[in-house]
């Protein structure tokens, strides 16, 4: 088994690589891409169940072009969590900034957006999309999703778009977004999830890790993930099957506003 400090270290590698590629005008490679960022066969499908396309045309014309081409997620969290003005809002793993720019014209400028991200190529990328898009409300934070660099019941709607299943520490993930969620405040994510019938081994034969398929939770290890972590209302639900098994998925929760096992 590979340590998780070098699992962790092969995703940044290669998100910075793909930061760089669109920086140069070119494609980003990451969720639904294989191995290696010029696995074509792998692009393919992911052009049609990853990225931009997930993504309406009004939304493409709020964003430069270059957050766009940056879009390796597998769905689109700004579809899925409502947010409303004056809001706090979370993105773990922004990337290219396309959700959190998405985010910070719906929390308006009484609202603020965190943009967290561990690849400085991503987050310099990312920094300058906000820019061209002339959002001020935004903060890129730099941090790893398993220890979020912001204080406790400070945000209120926490958003991802494929990104938890890249993580080496899953539960910590969870515990940190009922930490920094006020009570009673959203999550709204997208990611990949297997069905609960493919073991660990089975999905890892479907896709590789730093794609995003090989480290994708299943439903029951999402709900039970969650529960545990203070929420409730929690729902995963599958929106395109993108391997045998495997697929996009929304899912939703709520913190509860006194979890039992939740330290401030
Ligand atoms: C698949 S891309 C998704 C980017 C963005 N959410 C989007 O939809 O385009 C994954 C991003 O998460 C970041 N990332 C992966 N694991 C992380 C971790 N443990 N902590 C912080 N960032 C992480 C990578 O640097 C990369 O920018």
């Amino acid at each position: 088994m590979v340590p998780a400090e070098e699992l962790r270290e092969e995703v940044r590698r290669r998100y910075a690589e793909s930061a760089l590629a669109v920086a140069d005008g070119g494609a980003g490679c990451g969720c639904g891409s294989g191995p290696c960022c010029d696995d074509s066969t792998a692009s393919a499908v992911s052009s049609e169940r990853f990225g931009e396309v997930l993504y309406d045309t009004d939304q493409r014309g709020e964003l430069p072009e270059a957050a766009t081409l940056a879009s390796l997620g597998c769905g689109n969290p700004t579809a899925v969590a409502e947010l409303l003005e004056g809001e706090v809002v979370l993105d773990l793993g922004s990337g290219g900034g396309i959700d959190i720019i998405l985010s910070a014209k719906r929390v308006g400028p009484t609202g603020t957006a965190y943009g967290l991200d561990m690849t400085d190529e991503m987050l310099a990328l990312a920094q300058q999309n906000a820019r061209d898009a002339g959002v001020t409300n935004v903060h890129f934070l730099k941090g790893v999703i398993e220890e979020i660099p912001l204080p406790s019941e400070s945000v209120d709607v926490v958003i991802s778009n494929c990104v938890i299943n890249l993580s080496v520490d899953k539960p910590a993930v969870l515990a940190e977004m009922a930490r920094v969620l006020k009570p009673r405040g959203r999550v709204g994510v997208s990611d990949v999830v297997a069905e609960d019938r493919l073991s660990p081994e089975e999905r890892a034969e479907r896709g590789s890790y730093v794609g995003c398929i090989a480290g994708a939770l299943s439903k029951g290890e999402y709900e039970a993930g969650l529960e545990t972590a203070g929420f409730e209302q929690i729902t995963v639900e599958y929106t395109q099957e993108v391997a045998d098994g495997m697929h996009n998925a929304i899912v939703k929760a709520a913190r509860k506003a006194t979890p039992e096992n939740h330290q401030v």
